[in-house]
């Protein structure tokens, strides 16, 4: 086990351990099943009406006709891409087009889709797709600041929330969940995601799925998901967006495609492809994955759609001559929807007249793509989701815009707290500053599909002086910038120093611009940007408390301010309600419980560092930590600042020894493992009892330790609960070195904890 860091000793640990995956049982829909895949909809079902319906249309359509359902583009209401179509109306009408992007409102859906349910020949409805992320009118936190909590109940609640609002501005689809493995947080688009771990991954993906989807896609208030990017997005070289993936065929099936396996079974209904190569071959010309893996391995029976432009990218990519040859790998792949590209749109007809493409292979994704317009019910109503009383009705609901408060402080995580927090009443005076003190546009974090930047946000500082005990002031000085060209300026550090030395406490609200994360927002260092470290330390010279409020999409190099503030609240991008969530967690309001889902570094240079690393030949003897020819730096830990798992909380836990209710198994036979948490602090909290696994000799090497279950328990101040947990074989499989999946006989060990770093082990054996 990697060594404590230092300040995961506020914790009250008990040793333990036991074994298990079970996840809790959601609010909404209908509990999560513990072992069979979860269909959200029942959309897979077989569907005599429709089939029927859907021939007899196919039977109708021209080539023209056929690949313009297989064509989609964005409207010029918003964009999320570098390239726009003009005429996309016109193309509506002569049919060269059956689904549209970027365009929203129950206004603007239902005249365009007046365009083609009235004036192309055959009046097949539109599909309206968007990036509904993370809210789509009310914004929750970020994706990857909602798999901080670790609560899948609050994430498929998000994402129901956010397709009940899409759904009542006339869309149809979001391109939600991102469910890549991030582990790189150089790569901007940690963010978008869950975080590093296979499993917590592959659960949310399935929260997330069943969110959107609900249990029935003709209800008015779902939408289809999508899950992206297929695949390995996630490993882009050197975190730089859109880079080459080069990893082994091992790691993409033990590591990146388990989440997506998980939405797929979860009833996904369509799937994305990613802009990266996999193993030489663009993600949109990849036949191993969209055909091989996707369909006939999984079973897929949705549609999958490019990102944005990646056809036409497989040109540059090199491994396409030009455009029609991009189109025929594409389609020939298994890509059913080309968005933005119009490479179908131009080239297929000719690919089919030359033989290259088959139109039973158009044929397959034209009927996929119909199916869906057929479930959501469009056949019956074109116009069912743009309906302009529902939507006023709908979006920003109070209930909503609570739920978001909600999820917002379940999404925080405590790093760091020598007492500074909870805020004390007694405090006259509190000085907040940063740019991210009283930044509307900063709050809802980058993919906040329709959310306001401008209005609707509810700052840190709102939040603080809407709580404030009466006679407390709470004022605000900007101080310092985030911009990179504002290194190295020190104008607003005077104003902040002098509100700081008349304070009783300091909140330092640092962190990255909104778009400083996301796609397309790569960087090569981890530090505080702009001048925001300087003001740091600048305002630790006044010998005032402080708490420094990270707002970011990414793990950031914080080791100076942990060792040097005095609390630190991870908030993210907490949404349209974070400033009032913020406040309830400084205030004490409530009692933070987020886990973090990714490894915080050191520093850059540690990158990539997760969790569930190898040990190496030669790892560090914890006896000679300083040992040469080790697996080592000469400069730093191997151990990160915060582990994944990590957060704290205003009361402490203690674990009891763990029982376990055998030491060996055979294949098939459950292990079950009870422990029992206590709240042995002041407070009434939240624990998220966390277990690991480590399989310690394979026919492959294996990681030092793999999440394999965890449990969330809100426990009132002195209150014990037992956990269990329940383990077989299955959940010890991975890829063995011939390359099949399963389990192998042999020893494991087990650890409980409150995070990845820390808990007891005990062994067990599984025999054959
Ligand atoms: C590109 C992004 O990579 C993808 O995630 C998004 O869904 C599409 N653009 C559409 O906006």
């Amino acid at each position: 086990m990697p060594s404590m860091p230092r300040n995961l000793t506020h914790l009250t640990l008990a040793t333990l351990l036991l074994s298990g995956a079970l996840s809790p049982a959601p609010l909404l829909a209908k509990p999560a099943a513990e072992s069979a895949p979860v269909d959200s909809t029942g959309w897979e079902k077989p569907d005599p009406k429709m089939d029927r319906f859907i021939a007899d249309l196919m039977a109708k359509m021209t080539l023209e006709e056929k690949i313009g359902q297989l064509s989609l583009l964005t409207s010029d209401w918003d964009s999320t891409g570098p390239t726009m179509r003009k005429g996309y109306q016109e193309d509506i009408r002569k049919g060269r087009i059956g689904s549209i992007f970027n365009a929203f409102t129950a206004r603007y859906t239902r005249d365009l889709q007046r365009l083609a349910v009235e004036e192309t020949r055959l009046k097949i409805p539109l599909l309206f797709g968007y990036d509904v992320v993370h809210g789509h009118r009310t914004i929750f936190p970020i994706s990857l600041g909602e798999a901080a909590s670790w609560d899948l109940n609050a994430i498929e609640k998000s994402a129901r929330i956010s397709a009940a609002e899409a759904a009542a501005e006339g869309l149809h689809w979001t391109f939600a969940p991102m469910v890549d493995i991030a582990r790189d947080p150089r790569w901007g688009r940690v963010s978008e995601g869950a975080g590093e771990d296979v499993y917590l991954g592959s659960r949310i993906a399935e929260a997330r799925v069943r969110g959107f989807q609900g249990s029935d896609l003709k209800a008015t208030d779902t939408i289809l998901a999508t899950v992206k990017h297929f695949a390995a997005y996630g490993a882009a070289q050197a975190g730089r967006d859109y880079n080459t993936v080069d990893i082994s065929e091992r790691t993409l099936r033990d590591i990146y495609l388990p989440p997506f396996k998980a939405a797929a079974d979860a009833g996904a209904a369509t799937f994305m492809t990613s802009f990266n190569e996999y193993d030489g071959i663009p993600a949109s010309g990849n036949h191993y994955l969209l055909t091989d893996v996707l369909r006939d391995k999984w079973g897929f029976k949705g549609f999958v759609v490019t990102d944005y432009t990646s056809i036409n990218e497989m040109v540059a990519h090199g491994y396409s001559k030009d455009l029609k040859q991009a189109g025929e790998q594409a389609i020939n792949a298994g890509v059913d929807m080309d968005m933005q590209g119009a490479v179908y749109m131009e080239n297929l007809a000719k690919s089919v007249a030359e033989g290259k493409v088959d139109v039973a292979r158009i044929d397959a994704a034209v009927k996929a793509i119909l199916e869906m317009k057929y479930r959501l019910g469009l056949f019956d109503d074109p116009y069912r989701y743009s309906d302009e009383a529902r939507e006023k009705a709908t979006v920003y609901r109070a209930d909503f815009l609570d739920a978001a408060r909600d999820v917002a402080r379940k999404s925080m995580v405590l790093l760091k707290n020598d007492g500074a927090l909870p805020l004390a009443a007694s405090a006259k005076s509190i000085a907040v500053i940063g740019p991210l003190g009283d930044s509307k546009a900063d709050m809802i974090g980058s993919w906040a599909a329709a959310g306001d930047r401008k209005t609707r946000p509810v700052t840190l500082l709102e939040g603080m002086q809407a709580r404030a005990p009466k006679g407390q002031i709470v004022a605000y000085a900007k101080g310092a910038s985030y911009a990179f060209e504002d290194s190295g300026k020190t104008d607003g550090f005077a104003e902040a120093i002098a509100l700081a030395q008349k304070s009783d406490v300091i909140v330092a609200a640092m962190g990255e611009r909104w778009d400083m994360t996301g796609e397309a927002a790569s960087r090569t260092s981890l530090d505080l940007p702009g001048n925001q470290q300087a003001l740091l330390e600048e305002l630790k010279k006044t010998g005032k408390p402080i708490i420094l409020v990270l707002m970011s999409g990414r793990p950031n190099s914080i080791e100076w301010a942990n060792d040097h503030v005095d609390a630190i609240l991870e908030a993210w991008y907490p949404g349209t309600m974070g400033g009032h969530a913020i406040a309830d967690v400084l205030y004490g309001d409530y009692n933070p419980s987020g886990k973090l889902p990714i490894t915080f570094p050191r520093n850059v240079g540690q990158v990539p560092i997760f969790h569930d690393m190898k040990n190496t030949g030669r790892p560090i003897d914890p006896a000679q930590p300083n040992a040469k020819y080790v697996s080592r730096y000469l400069n730093t830990p191997n151990t990160p600042l915060y582990p994944f798992g990590y957060g704290l909380s205003y009361t402490s836990f203690t674990y009891s020894p763990v029982t376990l209710s055998k030491t060996s198994i055979r294949p098939g036979e459950p292990l079950t493992a009870t422990v029992t948490v206590t709240n042995s602090g002041a407070r009434d909290g939240e624990e998220v009892v966390q277990l690991y696994v480590r399989d310690l000799v394979g026919s492959v090497t294996r990681p030092v330790k793999e999440l394999k279950g965890f449990q969330k328990l809100m426990l009132k101040k002195g209150e014990s609960r037992r956990v269990s947990f329940t383990l077989t074989d299955a959940d010890l499989a991975f890829t063995r070195a011939d390359m099949s999946w399963g389990s192998e006989p042999g020893q494991f060990k087990l650890r409980v904890g409150p995070s990845s770093a820390e808990g007891s082990e005990a062994d067990f054996e599984l025999t054959k």
